[in-house]
């Protein structure tokens, strides 16, 4: 059983059709990229994912429960993390207190809300895991507003780890920033998925992040699925290259 089944989702806006008829399996410790032009339906697609959007036909199983219906905090609390296009932190507090909200927030979905002191000690043990993963370390103390593009998005990352998701969605974590940072970025990612065996699905723009990370590729144009495969089937995809490689180079 995959972890994720989405089966022929849509979403209608008014007469427009953002998505239509999109169908994808996600097997665990797969990461699947999500690519297309601007305006495809990629974030249209993550939304339904997510929770955020009720798709217009379709159903979506994750787990082998059909979450169609579920709104957003009932997906989060069964494993489903995310990320936004736009880096969604508290800008005026430290890494450290964003990383310890979010694991008390985690804890909350089991927990009472006073702590014991055992308890406390347990959070700051997975905060400091989480600064050491996310490459934090040296800054855990600075406000996170303060910090580059990168490193915002790392914590904004380890976020989403402090959930222990069994599905992490990312949706262009690399948008906006230069060459270095969307290295670190990539690096991370990759850390995530080969080490911590993380299932992830990731909408990115840069092409340099999907071909070194994904194992699948799924491509959309005005919403639809043009095609799926492997980096390889889909660098060499006639179709991918008229439609969407071919566009890209034209425009360099
Ligand atoms: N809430 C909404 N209401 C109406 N139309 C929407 C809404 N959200 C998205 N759209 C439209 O749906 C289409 C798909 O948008 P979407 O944001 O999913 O694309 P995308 O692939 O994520 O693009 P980008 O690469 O620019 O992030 C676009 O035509 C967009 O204008
Ligand atoms: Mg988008």
């Amino acid at each position: 059983m995959s972890l994720l089944e989405v089966q022929q989702v849509s979403q209608h806006f008014g007469d427009l059709v953002a998505v239509n008829k999109v169908s994808l399996d996600i097997e665990e410790g797969e990461l699947h990229a999500i690519i297309g032009p601007n305006g495809a339906g990629k974030t249209t697609f993550f939304n339904m994912i997510s929770g955020f959007y009720r798709p217009t036909t379709g159903h979506i199983i994750f787990g082998g429960t059909d979450i169609t219906a579920m709104p957003p905090h009932d997906r989060v609390a069964m494993g489903m993390a995310r990320t936004f296009q736009v880096t969604e932190v508290f800008p005026e507090l430290s890494v450290r207190e964003n990383l310890r909200i979010a694991v008390e927030v985690t804890q909350g979905l089991r927990r009472k809300l006073f702590a014991t002191r055992a308890q406390a000690a347990r959070t700051a043990e997975q905060v400091d895991e989480l600064l050491e993963t996310g490459g934090l370390i040296e800054n855990a103390d600075r406000n996170v507003g303060e910090l580059s593009h990168g490193d915002q998005r790392s914590t904004e990352i380890m976020m989403a780890l402090a959930l222990k998701p069994k599905l992490l969605l990312f949706d262009e974590p690399a948008a906006g920033m230069g060459n270095q940072e969307t290295y670190d970025t990539a690096v991370l990612i990759r850390r995530l998925h080969r080490k911590q065996k993380l299932t992830i699905i990731l909408v990115e723009h840069d092409m340099r992040v999907i071909f070194n990370l994904a194992d699948r590729i799924t491509v959309l144009t005005e919403g639809e699925v043009l095609d799926q495969g492997t980096p390889d089937e889909i660098a060499a995809s006639e179709k991918v290259q008229v439609a969407y490689l071919g566009e890209k180079r034209e425009g360099a």
